[in-house]
């Protein structure tokens, strides 16, 4: 194979394109400010923030956001450090949970899971985590708030290997917590870094390291918690993984790190390390086999986010594309595998830090937004390749919000299906009729249940039309798998729902998992999926 060189080569060796998961609430947001901050992106903690104020000055494209003071879509943030480029893809959290953050995870090569020291793995960092693991990409673990109550420290280890199924490899090991919080233990410097709260300057001072066996260390730590870390490290190194480069490129070993974002304690300890042993960007799957950017000349990339309307005036949408191999400049001619022609990617823009700019060139890894005049759907490919492909598409997660949802006034049916049907297709809900139904009435489903409040509103404003929404008590979404099957004669439990999705597939709706196992039960060989693809 041909090897990619010059500087395009150069460009995409040092990229490294990930996203940030965790929980609501376990210290993404305060991470990523302190990432910004060693990147030299933005000079004062807070910037990042700003969720009731900095936000809006960039993204008050849609009304509901001010209303709620939340930000709807997610974005990206690029900065250098320490000669690598960085793009962090922020999947946004709370109530703005939706479809764009699971597809946010197709964009990135890495994942960094921020757990909060006090509870362990949460709902939300499982269900984002599961993304991660279908794609096998490397998996970084930072456990933040070591200056607070913790939770033991094998505790915390054993919970991310039982509730998630992942190897782990702690880099450096807590000497206590909250008040008690002393720093941690380097394990391959066989050095403590000694905790100072650092969060008044812009950038983590000098951290003070001292060998384990140090007479300097008295008085510092206590006898106790020296006895204490001394165990528990011989029991680490007796009973846990080693770290193994190999496994943790797989996604099967997840690093360790503990630390404290806040008080900016092993943020760079953190972030140094994660860049060395995280990925450049990654081959992708396609028709024509892995496209491997060190080998592939041309430009590729694909569509994994379509935010509608940002000027409401236009009625524009941006397209946003991760850049899978070669280089973009601003204008240029590319073909669009799924449109079946050339298209010129114009306005494209990136974000810096919380502004949102043009940009003149990216490389492979990088994020770009284009101006999107409603031709690309997600998971379309763009190339500039003489020997055309498609990367493979991104799957459909599965909705847990489900309402039926009707127009008001009956004469207003064009635009209804219209509007339902271009929203559909933007990405932002999916909708399902019943079996050997018509368009009368149809079941919109969300993976956040904001979506319910974006769809009202947007069939208001911009297709002029009122709906009533009926909330379903269904949670669980099966695609069918099998092909042979009368889906008309399966016998599931009562309150199951057969309906079909917009390509026609059939699929059930479940009110519980007990439901599903019930009906798997009833129909011998009945395959269930969770993801459509
Ligand atoms: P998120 O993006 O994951 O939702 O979390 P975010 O960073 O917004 O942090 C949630 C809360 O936890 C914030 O407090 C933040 O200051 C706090 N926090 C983050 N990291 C640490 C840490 O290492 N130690 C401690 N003690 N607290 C931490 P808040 O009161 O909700 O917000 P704010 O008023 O501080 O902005």
């Amino acid at each position: 194979m041909p090897q990619v060189t010059g500087e395009v080569r150069k460009q995409i060796e040092k990229r490294r394109t990930f996203a940030i998961i965790s929980h609501p609430d376990a210290g993404k947001t305060t991470l990523t400010e302190k990432f910004l901050l060693y990147g030299g992106a933005i000079n004062q903690a807070g910037s990042v923030k700003g969720k009731a104020t900095a936000r809006h000055a960039v993204s008050d494209w849609m009304e509901i956001e001010k209303e709620r003071g939340i930000s709807v879509t997610s974005s990206v943030l690029q900065f250098n450090y320490g000669g690598y480029c960085i793009n962090i893809l922020d999947t946004p959290g709370h109530q703005d949970f939706s479809e764009d953050t699971y597809r946010t995870l197709m964009a990135a090569d890495s994942a960094v899971m921020v757990i909060d020291a006090s509870k362990g793995v949460e709902a939300q960092t499982r269900k984002l985590f599961k993304v991660c693991t279908m794609r096998h990409i490397p998996i970084f673990t930072f456990i933040n708030k070591m200056d607070r109550e913790a939770m033991d420290t094998f505790e915390l280890l054993d919970d991310i290997e039982s509730e998630l199924g992942i190897a782990t490899c702690p880099v450096n090991w807590p000497i206590g917590s909250g008040k008690e919080f002393r720093g941690v233990y380097d394990r391959e410097k066989r050095e403590v870094e000694l905790f100072s709260d650092t969060r008044k300057g812009t950038i983590q001072g000098e951290v003070k390291k001292v060998p384990l066996g140090s007479s300097e260390l008295d008085g510092l730590i206590s006898d106790e918690q020296r006895a204490r870390l001394e165990e528990e490290i011989e029991l680490q190194d007796g009973a846990g993984a080693q770290f193994d480069q190999e496994l943790v490129s797989r996604g099967e070993l997840s690093p360790v790190f503990f630390g404290s974002a806040l008080t900016n304690f092993g943020v760079e300890t953190f972030l140094r390390n994660f860049l060395a042993m995280t990925t450049p960007p990654l081959p992708r799957m396609s028709d024509r086999g892995l496209i491997d950017p060190m080998e592939e000349e041309a430009f590729s990339a694909f569509v994994f986010k379509i935010q509608a309307n940002m000027n409401k005036a236009h009625r524009d949408r941006i397209a946003f594309m991760r850049i899978c191999s070669g280089s973009f400049e601003a204008g240029m001619d590319v073909y669009h595998m799924q449109g079946g022609k050339k298209v010129r990617l114009s306005q494209p823009q990136q974000m810096m830090a919380s502004e949102r700019h043009m940009v003149q060139e990216a490389y492979g890894g990088d994020i770009i937004g284009v101006f999107d005049p409603g031709i690309f759907s997600i998971g379309d490919t763009l190339t500039t390749a003489a020997e055309k492909f498609c990367y493979e598409g991104i799957p459909t997660f599965a909705p847990e919000h489900f309402a039926r949802v009707r127009q008001v006034d009956t004469m207003k049916r064009k635009q209804f299906i219209k509007g339902v049907n271009q929203i559909a297709q933007e990405g932002a809900i999916q909708i399902f009729q019943e079996l050997n139904a018509g368009m009368e009435e149809i079941i919109v489903g969300v993976v956040g249940v904001l979506q319910f409040d974006v769809l009202k509103f947007r069939l208001e404003n911009e297709y002029n039309v009122e709906i009533r929404m009926d909330n379903l008590p269904y949670e669980y979404i099966r695609w069918i798998e099998n092909t042979d099957i009368d889906v008309s004669k399966l016998s599931g439990t009562s309150d199951m729902k057969k309906v079909m999705d917009l390509k026609g597939r059939p699929l059930l709706l479940f009110v519980n998992e007990w439901s599903i196992r019930m009906t798997q039960e009833r129909n011998d060989g009945l395959v269930l999926a969770e993801f459509a693809r």
